[in-house]
């Protein structure tokens, strides 16, 4: 029998991780089923227990259930533990496995699609909220020089930096905090540019960078990409890899075999300008 696979969100329909998986069985020669599952509000449970009883292997899981993944596996990953959310479940009997492969996605596409070492750098996340929580213990294994994370509720930043200070060098502190201070590479992880929003960070802070990298995929040049490219970034990058990227690891626990991404990502680019 076929093993099925599925993403479940609200809404669902511009997800592109059908058309991942889907691309990765082929390329790989897995036989799955890989759908798209639109979750009523308040169902989210109800809804995985009716998947699994029809044989569903495995989740991706998107918002606004990131959470309910999280309250509903058995079993953790250090990573889902950490980012307090879930983004990918394994079922195995009675037992739910829970994953968030978003920050090592992430890392994955920085170090090896965009060829940008974090090791020794000076590195600037802006948000605190699920998305950098995510990269946190991923960014701190590539031990970068220093990992500085800004937000704008403060405390959000320092709390975060308090759960990543046993792994690394890390400092959690406001924008205004950043004046003055420069870095090697600066990740947008805040949800600001979903709305064309900015946040506050000081131009200052790209004048010796080389990587701007925008977690929000397909939202062309952001006013965070925009601010990078006015103080000469020579790199830009959308997310577009690290969902394809994240997309590879969910594969590859599921299935023991990690796709390719590259094509993947070329037919998912948007193209910045
Ligand atoms: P996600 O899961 O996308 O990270 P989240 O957990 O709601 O979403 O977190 C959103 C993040 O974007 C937070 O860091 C938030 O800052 P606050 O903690 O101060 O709310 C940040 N954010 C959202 N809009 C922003 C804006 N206009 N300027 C600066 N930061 C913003």
């Amino acid at each position: 029998m076929t093993d099925r696979y599925a993403v479940i969100g609200n809404p669902i329909a511009h997800s592109k991780s059908p058309f991942i998986h889907g691309s990765f069985a082929q390329a790989t020669g897995q036989d799955i089923e890989y759908s798209a599952i639109e979750g009523p509000p308040q169902k989210f449970a109800a809804t995985v227990d009716a998947f699994r009883a029809a044989g569903g292997k495995g989740l991706n899981i998107t918002a606004p259930f990131k959470l309910d993944a999280f309250a509903y596996a058995t079993q953790l990953s250090p990573a889902a533990e950490l980012a307090g959310a879930a983004n990918a479940m394994k079922f195995e009997g009675d037992r739910v496995l829970a994953e968030n492969f978003d920050g090592v996605g992430l890392v994955h596409d920085v170090v090896h699609n965009l060829g940008h070492s974090l090791r020794g750098k000076r590195v600037l996340l802006l948000g605190a909220g699920g998305a950098a929580r995510g990269a946190l213990l991923p960014f701190l294994a590539q031990v970068p020089a220093e990992l500085v994370i800004a937000n704008r509720t403060v405390e959000k930043a320092l709390e975060l930096a308090r759960i990543g200070e046993s792994r690394g060098q890390v400092r959690g502190c406001g924008y205004d905090a950043l004046l003055g201070e420069r870095f090697d590479m600066v990740f947008n992880a805040t949800s600001a540019s979903l709305r064309a929003e900015l946040p506050a960070v000081p131009a200052g802070v790209f004048s010796s960078a080389m990587l701007a990298y925008e977690l929000a995929y397909g939202k062309g040049l952001t006013p965070f990409l925009r601010l990078a490219q006015g103080a000469g970034v020579q790199h830009l990058a959308d997310g577009v890899g690290m969902l394809a990227e994240q997309a590879a690891e969910a594969f590859a626990w599921w299935r023991g075999v990690r796709p390719d991404t590259a094509a993947v990502i070329e037919k998912l680019t948007i193209p910045l300008a």
